[in-house]
């Protein structure tokens, strides 16, 4: 496994592997795979192995022997016939993450981050969170024997993923300010060497990201679909999907990409607005707001990544409603009997939107990836799925209750 890493924007190789920016430009750091050993090998071959990230590891900057793991990825791919009918397309799958061990995709993410973490003999990671990331990195943290510090936007972190951070062990610091100024802080933290920064500016965590767009066409036996949709925050998933397709273009193994969709929530949508405007580049929003507290993000570390993971692949952003996400959410649980939290269901949200202006055909293949699990937020939950009826303890009243 050769690799190096490069800056996205001008191209520098990067010989300093504790860097998070390029320091010719201050460009976005990525990695790129050397996978000429891959070239002309029967993709089925990996299925000898087990469903998983590391199934994927020819495609991991990480030697797999070092690999931190919980046995992340593997996740079902759910046929959503009711769903599809109710939105109009013929074929839909959901692509469950929140079955990852912390509950999001998060962890495919961490495990390739912190294994990186052991090999340049860190011994503290830290990053700042709108939670997920939190979570799983104080999971991954304990698993590796690290300290970890994690800093959370305050106030604005859904309960499962704050209880997670604090039952790891993590030092939970709760910031004044939001994501995108915790993140500020981190990193500067990052540059003074009290930690090695695990956000998904690490251009090691979207590696391990990539696996989830590897899964999706291998349970799909090797067909493309032709649409995946996600939630977009700090923008880095939507980016990890299209190099795991690219790098799958490279090696013959597919012979087409899926159109990116990536969905924002309207309180926070920098890159919609960006592609509204046919931008290359995004202006931050100041003050995002959302109930999808984990999109809740106005300043994408990578959102220039996104724009190009959504024109490459003649993708588009979209934006939806508060509203929308939860009427989505519900759909998804009471139809499928999938839970997701809040900002997973902006994916769904976003292809009823799309279908219903015709940007995507009723007969298109369609995943929507499902990042985090319903548990995650059971505040939200709570108070947006009706009420919990109260009895006596007699089966008169509670056949009065029910009803026929
Ligand atoms: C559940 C969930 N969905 C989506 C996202 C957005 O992913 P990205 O920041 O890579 O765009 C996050 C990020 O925190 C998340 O926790
Ligand atoms: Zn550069």
């Amino acid at each position: 496994m050769n690799y190096e890493i490069k800056c996205f924007e001008c191209g520098s190789m990067i010989h300093d592997g504790f860097l998070d920016s390029c320091p010719r430009c201050g460009g976005l750091l990525t990695i790129d795979m050397d996978l000429g050993e891959m070239e002309g090998k029967d993709p089925r071959e990996l299925r000898q192995r087990p469903m998983g990230v590391w199934r994927y590891a020819p495609f991991l900057p990480v030697e797999e022997r070092n690999a931190i793991s919980l046995l992340e990825g593997g996740t079902p791919l759910y046929d959503c016939r009711a769903l599809g009918k109710e939105i109009g397309v013929k074929r839909l799958h959901v692509k469950y993450e929140g079955a990852n061990p912390t509950g999001s995709f998060k962890d495919r993410g961490m495990t390739v981050g912190v294994s990186r973490a052991v090999e340049l003999g860190c011994k503290v990671v830290g990053c700042a969170s709108t939670g997920n990331t939190s979570a799983s990195l104080a999971a991954y943290a304990a698993k590796a024997g690290l300290g970890c510090v994690v800093l959370l936007p305050s106030g604005k972190v859904a309960l499962g993923k704050l209880a997670q951070a604090m039952f790891y062990g993590a030092k939970v610091i709760s910031v004044d300010g939001n994501f995108d100024e915790a993140l500020s802080v981190v990193r500067e933290l990052a540059k003074e060497g009290h930690l090695y920064l695990l956000n998904s500016i690490n251009p090691f965590r979207p590696e391990g990201q990539k696996s989830v767009a590897f899964e999706i066409v291998d349970q799909l036996d090797f067909e493309v679909p032709d649409v995946i949709a996600l939630p977009v925050g700090n923008a880095a998933n939507i980016w990890a999907v299209y190099k795991a397709l690219t790098e799958w273009m490279s090696v013959g193994w597919i012979d087409r990409m899926p159109r990116l969709i990536g969905v924002q929530a309207t309180g926070s949508n920098p890159i919609t607005a960006a592609f509204r405007l046919e931008r290359k580049d995004f202006e931050a929003v100041e003050h995002p707001e959302t109930v999808a507290t984990a999109i809740r993000i106005g300043n994408p570390a990578s959102g220039k990544k996104a724009l190009k993971a959504i024109y490459d692949t003649d993708g588009c952003a979209t934006d939806v409603t508060d509203e929308e996400i939860l009427s989505a959410q519900k759909l998804l649980g009471r139809r499928e009997g999938v839970g997701v939290e809040p900002a997973s269901a902006a994916s769904v949200a976003g292809v009823l939107k799309l279908r219903a202006e015709g940007e995507i055909s009723g007969s298109d293949q369609v995943v929507c990836i499902c990042t985090g699990n319903l548990l995650k937020d059971p505040d939200t939950v709570i108070k947006n799925a009706g009420e919990v009826l109260r009895s006596e303890a007699s089966a008169a009243a509670v056949k009065r209750l029910i009803g026929g």
